[in-house]
Order: C-alpha cells, then structure tokens, then sequence
C-alpha cells in the first residue's frame, strides 16, 4: 500500500505527478473550501507532510499519528519544533544550498535600492514628480568601496560578502560563531565582535537563523551602534530586528535607512514602517525565483521520497530519527 503525503504548499501539478510515482498525494484546494480545515482533516493520514510557511509543533501536529517526515521547502526551519519532531521520531528536512545564490542577489537588491534610493524615486517618478533635475534631497549615497558588515557568514552570508567584494570593492566584516579563515584569505574578510561590526560598517546585513540566542539580536541599543549613516538589511527572520526600535531609529535620524524582507510578523499588511520613505519594504522574496523555487521544491520531494522509503534524506535537520 502507497503512503500518503500530504502537499500544503510550494508544489505545482508537475511536482505532484512526481510525488504520485511513490505515494498517494493530497493537496489542500482553496476552490472546494477552508484550507486549514481540509489539511487538518488529512493530517491523520498522511506519512508525509511537504510545503513551507506553516507553524507545526505539538498542537499542530496532535492527530498526525502516522507521521514519519516533514519536508520544509525552506531553508529556515524556525517554523518546526524541533525538539517535538525528534521526541516523536519525525524526521525534518530543508533545502539549503539551493537558494543561496538568490537570497545573496536580494540581499544586494536591498543594499542597492536602499542606498540610491530606488523604490522611492520610482514611486517617484512615476507620480509625475519629475520637473526638473533632482537636488540634493533626491540623493542617495555610494555603495561601492563602503563597508559591508555581515552577521553570521554562512553560505548566504559568504555569497553576500562575494557579491560585496568581488563587484563593489567593498571591505568586508563578519560576526559570528566561528571564524572563517578561508574566507579571511579569499575575500579579506575580518572578523569583528558585534558590537564592533555594527560601529564600523556602513551596511549591516543579517544573515543569522532565527534561534532564541538571536531572536531580538539587534534592538535599540545596538541600533544605537550603528553609524547614522548606515543602512540595515535584513534578509534572515524578521524577529531578529526589535522592530519598534528599528521604526523609531528610523523616524529619528540616528539611522539613514532599511532594506528589510523579512518582518516580526508576516504578511506585513500594516506598518508604521509604510510611513517611512527611507525603507524599502520587500514581501518576504528571497528565495522567490521561478528558479529557486522549483530547485527547492524538488530538492524537498528527493528528501521527502528518501525518507519515505527508507532512505536517509540529504538534508535531515534532525539526524537522530533516521532509523536507517
Ligand atoms: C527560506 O527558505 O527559509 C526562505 O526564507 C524562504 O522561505
């Protein structure tokens, strides 16, 4: 008999024909009604559960008494509990490597428009504001040759310091758990306290997962740090920025700007941030190209297939459950 996985988002038609070789496959539809209602009346079912952007702990997670994986199309994983799925032997995988490349590209989409100011002179220009050249009000500041300080130098990170160094000519600062010599020697990079990276850099970039130790890791008094003339981005969780003092530094001047894709509360669908025209407020797309979604999603179906067939997945989070 085919085990049953349950697809609650992230999968297209194609990626269900591929799951549906292995395993009986249902997928919530919006048309035929309330969507949680019908994932939570599958739950007692399924194997498997594949897709991303949902809470799953012990409430969540109550009736699913025949799961064995739940594959995240993410490569963040601060939406599962962890400790709960070991304790009850269920194996969790992400997608790592696969987005890296794009998240770095936002990352620098954000430090870009953030710096010359590109969304707001587009809504700009766009409202006809455009009369004569623009004055000193309209100018932005340079990114080339300034200070990029990262925090936390993982994969994404280490892209994003390519990026900087490789394009911009731009020093590059690192804070986090571990020293990263090969980076050290290939892209200069220097290692700093936090409270030293935020001092000195010009742009901060977040790149840090979401954990208890980094949950609020910059709230007004290390925003207090920072250059008045830096600009923060934030492309890992939005819970990582106190984001009440990230509104008033901005209101206040003692920061130039945010690149921000990533909320304490998502969707964003109000925010004194709105208000704010040094800002640039993106819906959480860091790994939303056509291509990078379908690497993720397929890499989570090899990982969920595996699992599900005895085999241990690439990318399991939580090694302990494999059974082998
Ligand atoms: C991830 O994969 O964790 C990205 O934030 C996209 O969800």
């Amino acid at each position: 008999m085919k085990k049953t996985v349950l697809a609650f988002s992230r999968i297209t038609p194609a990626m269900v024909e591929r799951l549906e070789a292995h395993f009986d496959v249902i997928v919530p539809n919006p048309k035929a009604g309330d969507i949680a209602a019908q994932f939570n009346e599958a739950l007692p079912k399924a194997h498997g559960l594949i897709g991303a952007g949902r809470p799953l702990g012990r409430k969540q997670l109550a009736d699913a008494s025949n799961l064995e994986v739940v594959s995240s199309v993410s490569v963040g994983y601060d939406n599962y509990d962890v400790g709960y799925l070991t304790e009850r032997g269920i194996m969790l995988t992400n997608t790592p490597d696969v987005l890296t490349q794009s998240t770095a590209d936002l990352a620098f989409a954000l430090i870009m428009s953030s710096a010359r100011r590109v969304a707001e002179l587009d809504a700009w220009t766009k409202a006809g504001n455009w009369k004569a050249s623009v004055g000193a009000d309209q100018f932005g500041t340079d990114v080339y040759g300034k200070t990029l300080g990262i925090v936390g130098l993982g994969n994404i990170g280490a892209a994003v310091a390519r990026r900087g160094h490789l394009g911009f000519d731009m020093p590059i600062l690192y804070s986090g758990n571990s020293r990263k010599p090969e980076l050290e020697q290939a892209l200069g990079a220097q290692f700093r306290s936090l409270e030293q990276l935020l001092a000195e850099a010009d742009f901060v970039c977040l790149v840090v997962p979401l954990s208890d130790k980094t949950r609020h890791m910059i709230g007004a008094a290390e925003l207090a740090q920072m250059k008045k003339s830096a600009i923060l981005v934030n492309i890992s969780r939005g819970p990582v920025v106190d984001e009440a003092a990230l509104v008033q530094a901005l209101r206040e001047g003692t920061l130039r700007g945010a690149g921000l894709d990533v909320y304490e509360k998502e969707p964003l669908a109000e925010s004194p941030l709105f208000q704010l025209g040094n800002v640039v407020t993106l819906p959480h797309i860091g790994s939303a190209t056509a291509q990078t979604r379908d690497a993720m999603a397929y890499r989570a179906i090899d990982n969920l297939t595996a699992a599900l067939l005895g085999k241990r997945p690439q990318d399991l989070v939580n090694p302990q459950t494999f059974k082998g």
